[in-house]
């Protein structure tokens, strides 16, 4: 399929995997992009700029399809080493950056200049027409179905994508709540040119997390996520467990006075017990409500191809065959 994506990342078929703290590694970004979609590495899941550029390099070893690197900005206590990461992704030759989580304007000239792509990720029009205007090339419009952090205008994606289409000249790709070739196929009729997925890609077999996480997903349905540090304004979708619930309660206890440092046992460090150990009870990690259509754990090819094969058969099968009767 050629949409103004796969031109634009140099790509077989518009499927990218969003950066995922503590799953996207260079096994999972190299998987995606050799079975022809954007494989993403998380750069801050590294632990400084040094690290990532020996996870890129694994990666330019692992494949040599086009992939990308993910820079979240978002409110952290100390400022990670963005100077030292845009060197890094630089120097390791990567093609294209998903940047997430505020403006992304302090980069672009560095990353543009190298000749990569940016693709901006955001949950709301007015930040993709911002984007749009600081000169990205790409945005990623992610719904309030999404895992992670859906923003606070609770637009789900059946209103976000066409409005999103009626507003931008540049690209888009359909973000949150996209599990197979139905939200693909949807998603470029709402005017989309491919669709980001990452819940999704967690349960596959690639995915270097414990296989605890990939039968929770497996396991989940769509009713098991819950919206968590909502009073904060720093929203995020995560999977319920035990932990979550006693989150969601002290949230109710403190109503407005809600500290961050009320709820930091459950949602602070949590990543790496959870992602590497499969210990799932100790703490909040993001999940789409796309869970509820998450029923198997293929590898990232049968997934990707699967994809591509159902969406030419409701294309030219089912949508064909509705218009001629
Ligand atoms: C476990 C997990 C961790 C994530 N971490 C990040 C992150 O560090 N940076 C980021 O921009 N997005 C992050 N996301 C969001 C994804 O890149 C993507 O936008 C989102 O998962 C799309 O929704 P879906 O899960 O319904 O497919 C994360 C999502 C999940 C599920």
């Amino acid at each position: 399929m050629k949409t103004r994506i796969t031109e634009l990342f140099g790509i077989q078929h518009p499927i990218i995997q969003g950066g995922m703290h503590y799953v996207g590694f260079a096994e999972l970004a190299a998987a995606v992009s050799n079975a022809g979609g954007l494989g993403i590495i998380t750069a801050l899941t590294q632990p400084s700029a040094e690290a990532l550029a020996n996870e890129i390099a694994k990666c330019n070893d692992m494949t040599d399809k086009p992939f990308g690197v993910n820079l979240t900005f978002l409110p952290v206590v100390n400022s990670p080493d963005y100077e030292g990461m845009v060197k890094a992704i630089i120097d390791g030759g990567v093609k294209v950056v998903e940047t997430a989580g505020n403006n992304p304007q302090q980069v672009l000239p560095a990353l543009q200049g190298a000749g990569i792509k940016v693709i901006h990720k955001c949950t709301a029009v007015r930040h993709a027409l911002k984007a749009q205007k600081i000169g990205c090339d790409a945005v990623s419009v992610d719904g309030f179905e999404c895992g992670g952090h859906p923003g606070e205008d609770d637009i789900p994606n059946m209103i976000l994508l066409p409005r999103a289409a009626d507003e931008l000249d540049i690209p888009f790709v359909s973000s949150g709540g996209q599990a197979d070739a139905r939200s693909l196929v949807a998603s470029l009729a709402m005017g989309a040119e491919g669709m980001n997925m990452g819940t999704r890609f967690i349960a596959t077999k690639e995915a270097p997390v414990h296989q605890n996480v990939k039968d929770a997903i497996v396991a989940a349905s769509e009713l098991d996520t819950r919206l968590v540090m909502r009073p904060l304004r720093n929203t995020e979708r995560v999977l319920t467990n035990p932990a979550v619930e006693k989150l969601l309660e002290i949230e109710k206890e403190k109503g407005a006075d809600l500290q961050f440092t009320d709820v930091i046992e459950q949602v602070a460090g949590v990543y790496p017990k959870i992602m590497l150990e499969g210990d799932m009870d100790v703490g909040a990690w993001s999940c789409g409500m796309v869970a509820g259509l998450i029923n198997d754990i293929p590898t990232c090819k049968e997934l990707i191809d699967g994809i591509m094969n159902d969406a030419e058969e409701i294309i030219n099968g089912r949508l064909k065959g509705l218009q001629a009767a």
